[in-house]
Order: C-alpha cells, then sequence, then structure tokens
C-alpha cells in the first residue's frame, strides 16, 4: 500500500506500520533532562558530544526526542542545554498546525548562523530535521536549506547512527523518510533507567500511526498506518521505570486505544488487557493514556475504567464536531449521539470520569446549525478540559480540496463561543472537586517555599504545604480552593471516598 500527501512529494510505503495533545511552545529536551551534560553518559571510551534536541508538537514528540537521545548515546552524544554547544542539533517538528513547514524553514535560518559560527570556530555540528514535517516535506527540505545534514521521519529514529555515519562519510546530506519493514520499536534500545531517573511521571509509547483518513488531519500521512508495540517490550519499559521512581505512566499513541499488541501468549492484546497487566507492576500506582477514537473505545476498556484502580478518572476522547453532517464529511466514522452514549456507558462505569475532547470549528461545510449541534454537544456531556482550533488547510488532505471552505471571520466567531462556553465548563469542573478529598500524586515542589506539588486523579495540579519526602508519594488531600489552573489543599489522614 502506498500513502501519498497530494500536493507534496512524500510517497511513502506503509508496510510498516497520533492525534495527542499539541503544546504550543518549543521544547528543548536539553535544559529538561535530569542528565543534561551528565558525564556517566556514553561509553568511557566515547567522546562526550553535544546533543541539541528541539522539540515541537505533541508528547508522542517529546517522547520520540528522548529515544533520540538514547540512540544517539553510544556514540558519545550527551544533551547540552545551548545549541552553541552542541555538535549536534535536531530540530523534532510537528505537523499537526498551521504553516507548519514555514515556522521549520525559519527556525532552520537561526541554527544556520550558529553552525555558521561554530564552523568559524573550527567546531563542525551536524544539523538534523526529524518529526512529521521531515516525513511530509522530505528533499524539499534539502531543497530549501542544503546546510541541514539529516532529515529523518519519525519511523527511522532507530537508523540515527547509521545516518550520522553516512552524513560524516558521505560529506552531504542524508534523507531518510521510508515507512521500513521493520519496526522501529523492536530496534530501538532499551530504555535506560536513568532516563526517568527522580521523574515521578513519565509517557510511554504504546502505539504509532493512524488507519482512520480524518478529512482533516495528516497524521496517516506521517506517522504510516496503525501497528502497536509488543507486549513483552511495553511491560519492560514500564518495569524499568517504575524501578527508577516513576509513580504514573501515561500510554502514548495516535490511536493509543487502538492498540493491538502481541502478547507473550502469541495472541493480540487489546489496551484493556494492557492496561491491567500494567497496574500489576510493583510501585505504578496511576496508568492514563492518550489520544483515543471514539470508535476505537471498545467495552473491555470501559469495563478496565471500572475494575482498575490505576486507570485515572480522566479521558481525552475528541469528538471533533457534534453535527452528524459535519461527523460524516470528516469520516469519523460515528455520529453525535453514538459519542454521547459512550459517555454515558464510561460514567457508568466510572461515575467519577473527566471528559477531555478536541473540537475543529469551521470545517469545509459547517453551517450555522452544524454549530449549533456542536455547542449542544458540549452542553449535554460537560468537559473538564478541552482543546479547540479553526479549521485550517493541510495541503493534500481530503477536505483542502473540499467545496464551501469557511472564512476566516466565521470560524473565529465561532471558536470565540466554543472557547467561552468550554471555558465555563472547566470552571466548574474545576469547582465541583473543591470539598473532595482526593488522592494526589506529589511531583515536586511547588514556587513557595515549603509547598510542593501534586496531580489530582482529573490532571489538575494540586499545591499543598508539606515536605519534600512527598515527592513520589501518592497522599489524600482535601482540595481547599480554585485558582484558574490549580487548586491548593490540605494533606489528610485518611482518603474519604470521592
Ligand atoms: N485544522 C484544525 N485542527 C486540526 N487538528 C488536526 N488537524 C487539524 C486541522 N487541519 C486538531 C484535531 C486533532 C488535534 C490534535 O488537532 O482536533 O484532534
Ligand atoms: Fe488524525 Fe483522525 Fe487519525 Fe486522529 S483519528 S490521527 S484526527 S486521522
Amino acid at each position: 500500500m502506498v500513502r501519498r500527501l497530494a500536493g507534496t512529494s512524500a510517497t511513502v510505503t506503509t508496510d510498516l506500520l497520533p492525534p495527542l495533545t499539541h503544546n504550543a511552545d518549543a521544547r528543548t529536551y536539553g535544559s529538561e533532562s535530569p542528565q543534561a551534560g551528565g558525564a556517566e553518559i556514553g561509553p568511557a571510551h566515547a567522546p562526550t558530544r553535544g546533543l541539541h534536541m528541539i522539540t515541537w508538537g505533541c508528547q508522542m514528540n517529546v517522547y520520540d526526542s528522548a529515544r533520540m537521545t538514547d540512540v544517539l548515546r553510544p556514540l558519545g552524544y550527551a544533551p547540552v542545554e545551548s545549541a552553541s554547544d552542541a555538535d549536534m542539533i535536531i530540530l523534532n517538528t510537528c505537523h499537526i498546525r498551521d504553516r507548519a513547514a514555514e515556522k521549520v524553514f525559519s527556525e532552520l535560518g537561526r541554527l544556520r548562523l550558529i553552525k555558521e559560527e561554530r564552523k568559524a570556530d573550527g567546531r563542525p555540528t551536524v544539523l538534523a530535521v526529524a518529526g512529521c514535517v521531515a516525513q511530509a516535506e522530505g528533499e524539499q527540505i534539502l531543497k530549501r536549506a542544503p546546510y541541514v545534514d539529516i532529515v529523518l521521519g519519525p519511523q527511522t529514529y532507530h537508523r540515527l547512527p547509521e545516518m550520522v555515519a553516512r552524513a560524516a562519510r558521505a560529506g552531504g546530506s542524508v534523507i531518510d523518510t521510508d515507512f521500513p519493514a521493520e519496526q522501529k520499536f523492536d530496534f530501538l534500545p532499551e530504555v535506560a533507567a536513568p532516563q526517568t531517573q527522580g521523574n515521578v511521571t513519565a509517557f510511554l509509547t504504546v502505539q504509532e500511526g493512524c488507519d482512520k483518513f480524518c478529512s482533516f488531519c495528516v497524521v496517516p500521512y506521517t506517522r504510516g498506518a496503525e501497528a502497536s508495540r509488543a507486549v513483552a517490550s511495553v511491560l519492560a519499559e514500564a518495569r524499568r521505570m517504575a524501578e527508577s521512581g516513576v509513580r504514573e505512566i501515561t500510554l502514548l499513541g495516535q490511536n493509543v486505544n487502538a492498540y493491538h499488541g502481541e502478547g507473550p501468549d502469541g495472541r493480540i492484546w487489546g489496551l484493556a488487557r494492557l492496561a491491567e497487566a500494567l497496574s500489576s507492576i510493583p510501585g505504578l500506582a496511576r496508568i492514563r493514556y492518550t489520544t483515543s477514537h471514539p470508535r476505537d473505545m471498545g467495552d473491555d476498556l470501559i469495563a478496565a475504567h471500572r475494575d482498575l484502580p490505576a486507570l485515572m478518572p480522566f479521558l481525552h476522547l475528541p469528538v471533533q464536531s457534534g453535527s452528524d453532517t459535519i461527523l460524516k464529511a470528516m469520516n469519523r466514522g460515528h455520529t453525535a449521539d453514538e459519542y454521547r452514549s459512550l459517555v454515558e456507558k464510561l460514567r457508568t462505569a466510572r461515575p467519577d470520569i473527566a471528559l477531555s475532547s478536541d473540537f475543529i470549528v469551521g470545517h469545509p461545510g459547517e453551517t450555522d446549525e452544524d454549530f449549533e449541534a456542536t455547542m449542544a454537544l458540549i452542553r449535554d456531556v460537560g468537559f473538564a478540559q478541552a482543546y479547540s482550533f479553526k479549521y485550517s488547510i493541510r495541503p493534500g488532505t481530503p477536505a483542502a480540496g473540499a467545496p464551501r471552505q469557511i472564512a476566516e471571520a466565521v470560524k473565529d466567531d465561532r471558536l470565540q463561543a466554543l472557547q467561552a462556553l468550554l471555558r465555563e465548563q472547566q470552571d466548574a469542573f474545576n469547582a465541583s472537586v473543591v470539598g473532595l478529598t482526593a488522592p494526589v500524586l506529589f511531583t515536586g515542589r511547588g514556587r513557595k517555599p515549603g509547598q510542593m506539588v501534586g496531580r489530582s486523579p482529573w490532571l489538575q495540579p494540586v499545591h499543598v504545604d508539606g515536605p519534600d519526602t512527598l515527592i513520589g508519594v501518592e497522599r489524600p488531600v482535601r482540595l481547599d480552593a480554585r485558582f484558574s489552573n490549580s487548586l491548593a489543599g490540605t494533606l489528610v489522614k485518611e482518603c474519604a471516598p470521592t
């Protein structure tokens, strides 16, 4: 099978093989890593070279950046905070937002200057572009930015050392945007325990790619077909994380609830069974997963929310629209009422479950009535949190060429109205937990002296006064007050039922 993103040169085979929530801001992995500049990284004989990772986009990119760091470690690369100190710079890109490629070229222009300055000092720099823009733009990147040394798609990170060697040998640029027959998961090194040392929460990718082909979305073209990692490999990574102090794991996948990994018994396991196995790992107190598709929300997974206390009562389940006409045009494969009834089933299984979603306003063909149907769905369901976007054209996707594109001003008005309603619901949800006593998993110190911060089961940051020894511990907290983005609470002895 060949997937072609019309209007681009990206042609990819899908012998091989997520949306996640997206960060607006760039994240620099090196600066977040507890081992930035760490001396013990890499074999004793390998010289330490600086690696500067710039990560844009979703949690899966954050995870991928960590894996690329792992892959490069045996070559002597260790994270550094500043691009000027880096022998290798990787820009891990995201294609989901508007003008993604332009943003990449503008950042590359900045990195080019750093590369040239270093060169003048006799210090060469390998510049690599990874991620979904690399996959979609491919050779275009080398045409427009010939000073880039390596262009690699999300499926070929395990080949990075080979690419670095090839770039050094050839003295030219290397491009690898294949969708190789081998699964990258099988070729990536095991996550070293120090990777998550000191972290109480961690991401773990279990599934990648998407076969749903929603009308507006580039993911099926940039991340390839759905593929799941084998259960044993997931469990091994989760065990290593738990041993290094991780207490909460968020399983990642573009369609994480479509997970169908090979189990140790040779059978295919779904996400519910995987979550059950994970919940018996000593030390692992909490499991979350994101992002899910309503079509893959099976009864076994809904039942797991009833049966597994470790499965947190917070679910990101994007619906995109509340109008059946638009859902059909989007190729979502479900109706608004089917979504409503899923929510009902989830709430029956786990009455305290809170819901989050993604919405798009102004998809081609969306009328005022369609938009009103989305507002009605929001009112019916009640969301604890949500991400909402104006539809924006992704060249090559079916909706890009659809008739009846919506005027920008109309999209603006609809987005404002939608966000006002969602904000109201978020406030109401936060207010509804004040007065409850709930388990909080402490992740670090707060900003004020003597203050600790943790997460509620519903992903809200909670501040309490308490000792440092709380880090990594789950304790009952009475939730006393709410602020715009967090809660304040008091430690209590016993956890009353919430
Ligand atoms: N326009 C607007 N929003 C989009 N998303 C994905 N593609 C587009 C697009 N072309 C949103 C969807 C998805 C989230 C990650 O990004 O709501 O769930
Ligand atoms: Fe994109 Fe739709 Fe696949 Fe989600 S389900 S990644 S929105 S194509």
